[in-house]
């Protein structure tokens, strides 16, 4: 995980620069986080791996009580710097620091594509733990570049900067298992093209599971 953490630290300013208007031009992901957003009830939302908080805004400019978490120090001072009003707080997706079921749902978007298998099956376990019974979890991830072949993607550079990052591309089936072995119920499978100009030559998937 450190190695994760002190990449996204290098890279934290400009992933906000260059990301943090993302979703402008993502008409599907503003969909989904809307539906996500409204099956949360009264219930606070923690944006899993919420990196610069562009995502977790969006959430709280929905009406949700949108809180960030992330395993990078950077970020997370990069999140509060852009949004003072808004919650985010350093911590491991694999051991969140909260109690448990104190969510009405979360969301974990492209947090778990540096994880390895056992990684997140603690990580979506921990999901479980802080969601309360029938919140639901909106997951999102790449499968495939179109650019690379393989199941992983290293990076040592990123933009300038120096990193030590895996970029795993995932099965949307052995994901779903692994939800489900932690207490996920499959409710919705969404997968889509990159959008040209938009984000990386990648396809993605977004998984919706409620908490059994
Ligand atoms: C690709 S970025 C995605 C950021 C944001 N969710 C988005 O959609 O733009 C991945 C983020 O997940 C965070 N992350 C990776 N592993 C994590 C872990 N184990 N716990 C918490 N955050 C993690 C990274 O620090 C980084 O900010």
């Amino acid at each position: 995980m450190d190695r994760i953490g002190s990449s996204y630290d290098a890279v934290a300013g400009e992933y906000a620069e260059r990301i943090g208007d993302e979703l402008d031009g993502k008409p599907l992901d503003r969909a989904l986080l809307g539906a996500l957003a409204a099956m949360c009830g009264d219930g606070p939302l923690v944006d899993a791996g919420c990196g610069p908080g562009h995502v977790t805004a969006h959430l709280a400019g929905l009406g949700a009580r949108a809180v960030g978490v992330d395993l990078s120090p950077g970020m997370v001072a990069v999140a509060r710097r852009r949004r003072p009003d808004l919650a985010f707080v350093a911590g491991d997706l694999c051991r969140l620091p909260f109690g448990d079921g104190v969510f009405g749902g979360a969301l974990a978007a492209y947090a778990v594509i540096h994880l390895d298998a056992a990684a997140r099956r603690r990580a979506f376990a921990e999901l479980h733990r802080v969601v309360r019974p029938g919140g639901p979890l909106l997951v999102s991830f790449h499968t495939a570049h179109l650019e690379h072949a393989g199941p992983v993607l290293h990076l040592s550079q990123w933009w300038g900067h120096e990193v030590d990052l895996d970029f795993r591309f995932l099965d949307p089936a052995e994901v779903a298992a692994e939800l489900a072995a932690a207490g996920w119920t499959p409710h919705a499978r969404v997968e889509r093209e990159p959008l040209p100009g938009v984000e990386a030559p990648t396809r993605r998937c977004t998984l919706l599971a409620l908490r059994g």
